[in-house]
């Protein structure tokens, strides 16, 4: 595959898994997941990680997979590149994995003493996009393992954390997130 075509694929693959996030950002707020529990004298995993943002999260990035879907084949066209379908365990997994990578990141602050909003570098870039990969290669093999080539794996890895600064940072200024992490 050309380099163009490996870009294209990652970014369409990984698209269902970068909307969670920001969408939990702009729904957040109500119960948090942990309930108020503590844990070895801190939160569980704090006020940022709520029921709320978390099911609006994954419902944005699931209905974003079954969108993307319907455009594939125009899209496909229009780019010259044969863009990977979701099957229904990855439009449903994708999401769900991005919220909770986010979340395990969350336990993982709190454990090594980071409060709430505190940046944990490569971690908060990286987090959504273990458990987004985690999660698809469980929910659906056959299909991870074809769309995710090395080369597709790579350009994830290096164009992902890119895109984490960027939107963050642009959420940061127009001032719906407290932190441009
Ligand atoms: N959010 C949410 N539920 C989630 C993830 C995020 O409600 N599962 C909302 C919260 O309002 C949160 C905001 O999105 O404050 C920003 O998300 P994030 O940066 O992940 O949380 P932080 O508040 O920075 O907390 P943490 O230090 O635990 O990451
Ligand atoms: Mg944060």
């Amino acid at each position: 595959m050309e380099v163009y075509a490996v870009v294209a694929t990652a970014v369409w693959a990984m698209f269902p898994a970068y909307i969670p996030n920001n969408a939990a950002v702009l729904a957040g707020g109500g119960r948090p997941i942990d309930g108020g529990r503590m844990l070895g004298g801190r939160r569980m995993l704090g006020d940022g990680k709520t029921w709320r943002g978390t099911a609006v999260g994954w419902t944005a990035g699931a209905l974003l997979a079954l969108f993307l879907n319907e455009l594939n084949g125009p899209a496909s066209d229009l780019l010259g590149v044969s863009l990977p379908e979701f099957p229904i365990p990855i439009v449903v997994a994708f999401p769900l994995g991005a919220m909770l990578g986010d979340i395990g990141a969350s336990f993982l602050k709190r454990r090594t003493g980071r409060e709430r909003g505190a940046p944990f570098p490569v971690v908060d870039q990286l987090d959504f996009v273990a458990g987004t990969l985690l999660l698809g290669a469980i929910a659906s093999p056959g299909w991870f393992f074809e769309t995710f080539t090395a080369p597709v794996l790579a350009v994830v890895l290096i164009l992902t954390p890119l895109l984490h600064v960027l939107t963050n940072g642009i959420a940061y200024v127009i001032g719906v997130k407290d932190e441009p992490w």
